[in-house]
C-alpha cells in the first residue's frame, strides 16, 4: 500500500473515500465541518437521522456525497473532544482502517491526522496513522485453501496536512511508519506460521534471505557442531530432544562508521515449546508455536532498520531451536555448563528459553557490545503480572531501561519496568551446580531475569519479557509483531541523538 501528502479541501478532493473524524455530541472536526458546507449540510442532516453522535466506535459510511468530488464518505466517531487522547486517537484510526477494509474502496484520503491532539506533533499522528492502517490490512491465512480472492482493497490513501509546512513531517512519518510496519509484518508472518513449517533451520533461511536483500546486513549461521566447539551446553541441552537441528543466527548491520560498537539484540528463538519432559497441559499448546516471536521481533527490527537506512551498527543474534521430549531429551536433574563456564541444575525442563538466551548472552560478547537487548516469551508470570498491554523490562542499567521505555511510550508498544534486586537470587540456588534453572512459583518473571544477569556481567544490558505482548488469542489469535515498534524508535532515537 502507498502513501502520500496532500492539502487539498475534502469537499473537492477526486478520492474512493473522504475519512473524517467527528466528536460527541455531533460536534464535526474542522475538516468535517468544510465538508459539510461543500455538500450542502449533507453530514449535518446525517447527523439530524441518528446514524453518528461522534461516539468511540461508531463510524458511517455514506456513498456519493451531494456536491462532493469523492466516491463515498466515511465519518469516524472520536468522542467527547475534551477526553480526545492518544488511545481514542489510535481507536479510531483503527475503526477508520476496518470500515475502510469491509467497504470497496481502492484509494482514501484520511483527514484524521489533522485532528488536535494535545502532546503530539504532525510526525507522531502520522506516523500512528500509516502504522495502524497497515496493522489493519495485514492478512494472515496463506494456507487457507480458500484465497481471499477479493481484488478490491484499499490500495493507496492521501494522509492530509492542512499546513504546506507540515508536508516534510508527514513524509518522514509515511516512511519511518512503512519500514516499522515492514519490519512487524515480517514478524507477524513468522509467528503465524505454524511449526511444522516454522522450524530452527526456516528462520536461519529467513535471515540469510534479509543478507540477500540488503547489502548492508551480513549474516552468519553455526550449526550445532560448531556450538558445541564454543561450549553453548545449555544451549545444546534444550535442542537435545527435537530431530529438527539448533541454530545459532547472527545479522550484521552495518550502517555507522567502522569500529562504533553495535547494538545488540538477542531474540529467543524456540519454534515450539512443548515444555519438554516437564510437559505443558494441552490445553492451548499450539500457542507455543509463537514461543519464537522474540527471535521474529529481532528479524523486524533488523529489516526495519535495513529499510531506513540508519546510520548505526546493529547486530541480530538469535539462538533457535524446538523444546521436545524424547528419550535423548534433557531430564530434570540434569547439570549442564554453559558457555561461561558456570554450570546449571536444569530442574524445569520448560524454563528452557533461559538456557538458550545465556549461551546467547555469552557468545555476543564477540561483538563488543555498546548496549546489550534481549527480547523473549520468556515467562507465563509476565502475562499475569502485565496482561498483553505491556512487555516486562529488566536490566543492570538505569540508563538503557528508561530508553527502552521512552521508546515504547512513543511507539504505541509500551513496557513496564520490573525490579531486579539482588534480593531474589538467592532463589536461584541449587545444592548440586552454580545454579538452578528456575527460582519457584514467585516472582517468575524477575528471578528469570536475575537467571539472565548472571551471563549479562560485562555489558550493559536489558530483558524484554514479551509473553504477553507477543500474541493474540481468541477470535483474533495470532502474533502482533510487537516489540518491533519499540525497538526500532530505540534504534531511531539513537541516531538523533549520535551515537
Ligand atoms: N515459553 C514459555 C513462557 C510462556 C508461557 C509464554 C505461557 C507465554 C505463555 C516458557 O518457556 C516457559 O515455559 N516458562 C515457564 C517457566 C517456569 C517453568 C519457571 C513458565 O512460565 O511457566
Ligand atoms: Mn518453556
Ligand atoms: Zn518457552
Amino acid at each position: 500500500m502507498r502513501f502520500s501528502v496532500n492539502s487539498e479541501k475534502p469537499g473537492v478532493i477526486k478520492t474512493g473515500c473522504v475519512v473524517l473524524g467527528v466528536f460527541e455530541k455531533r460536534r464535526l472536526s474542522e475538516a468535517a465541518s468544510n465538508f459539510d458546507q461543500s455538500s450542502d449540510g449533507l453530514l449535518t442532516d446525517l447527523m439530524k437521522l441518528g446514524d453518528m453522535d461522534g461516539k468511540c466506535g461508531q463510524t458511517a459510511l455514506v456513498h456519493f456525497p451531494r456536491g462532493a468530488g469523492c466516491e463515498r464518505v466515511l465519518l469516524v466517531g472520536c468522542g467527547k473532544q475534551a477526553e480526545f487522547n492518544d488511545k481514542r486517537y489510535c481507536e479510531a484510526l483503527v475503526n477508520a482502517a476496518n470500515a475502510l477494509k469491509g467497504s470497496g474502496a481502492k484509494d482514501a484520503t484520511s483527514y484524521l491526522a489533522d485532528l488536535e491532539l494535545k502532546g503530539r506533533d504532525t510526525y507522531w499522528k502520522v506516523r500512528r496513522l500509516v502504522e495502524s492502517t497497515l496493522g489493519v490490512m495485514y492478512t494472515t491465512g496463506e494456507l487457507k485453501s480458500e484465497k481471499d480472492k477479493k481484488s478490491r482493497h484499499l490500495r493507496s490513501m492521501v494522509v492530509n496536512t492542512p499546513a504546506a509546512s507540515e508536508a516534510s513531517a508527514t513524509q518522514d512519518a509515511i516512511r519511518d511508519g512503512m519500514a516499522i510496519n515492514a519490519g512487524v509484518e515480517l514478524a507477524r508472518t513468522l509467528g503465524d506460521l505454524p511449526p511444522n513449517i516454522c522450524t530452527p533451520s526456516y528462520l536461519a533461511k529467513q535471515a540469510e534471505k534479509l543478507g540477500k536483500d540488503h547489502t548492508r546486513i551480513k549474516v552468519t549461521v553455526l550449526d550445532e557442531s560448531a556450538m558445541k566447539k564454543l561450549g553453548m551446553g545449555a544451549l545444546l541441552s534444550v535442542a537435545r530432544g527435537s530431530k529438527e537441528p539448533a541454530r545459532l543466527v547472527s545479522m550484521e548491520y552495518c550502517g555507522g562508521a567502522k569500529g562504533t560498537k553495535p547494538v545488540v539484540l538477542i531474540g529467543k528463538g524456540v519454534t515450539f515449546d512443548s515444555g519438554g519432559i516437564s510437559i505443558k497441559p494441552a490445553q492451548a499448546m499450539d500457542e507455543m508455536k509463537f514461543d519464537m516471536c522474540g527471535a521474529a521481533s529481532v528479524l523486524g527490527t533488523l529489516k526495519a532498520c535495513a529499510e531506513l537506512q540508519l546510520p548505526l551498527n546493529v547486530v541480530g543474534i538469535i539462538p533457535t531451536t524446538e523444546n521436545l521430549p524424547d528419550g535423548n531429551a534433557s531430564k530434570p536433574g540434569d547439570i549442564v555448563t554453559s558457555m561461561s563456564g558456570q554450570t546449571i541444575e536444569v530442574l524445569n525442563t520448560d524454563a528452557e528459553g533461559r538456557l538458550i538466551l545465556c549461551d546467547a548472552l555469552s557468545y555476543c560478547k564477540k561483538f563488543d557490545p555498546e548496549v546489550v537487548v534481549d527480547i523473549a516469551t520468556l515467562t507465563g508470570a509476565c502475562v499475569i503480572a502485565l496482561g498483553s498491554h505491556a512487555a516486562g523490562l529488566l536490566g543492570n542499567d538505569d540508563e538503557l531501561s528508561r530508553q527502552l521505555l521512552a521508546a515504547g511510550e512513543y511507539a504505541g508498544d509500551r513496557a513496564w519496568a520490573l525490579p531486579l534486586w539482588e534480593d531474589y537470587q538467592p532463589q536461584l540456588d541449587s545444592n548440586f551446580a552454580d545454579m538452578a534453572n528456575v527460582g519457584g512459583r514467585e516472582a517468575g518473571t524477575i528471578t528469570a531475569a536475575c537467571f539472565l544477569s548472571r551471563f549479562a556481567g560485562d555489558y550493559r544490558w536489558a530483558h524484554l519479557d514479551i509473553a504477553g505482548v507477543a500474541w493474540k488469542q481468541g477470535k483474533e489469535k495470532g502474533a502482533t509483531g510487537r516489540p518491533v515498534p519499540l525497538l526500532t524508535q530505540f534504534l531511531l532515537d539513537r541516531c538523533t541523538r549520535g551515537n
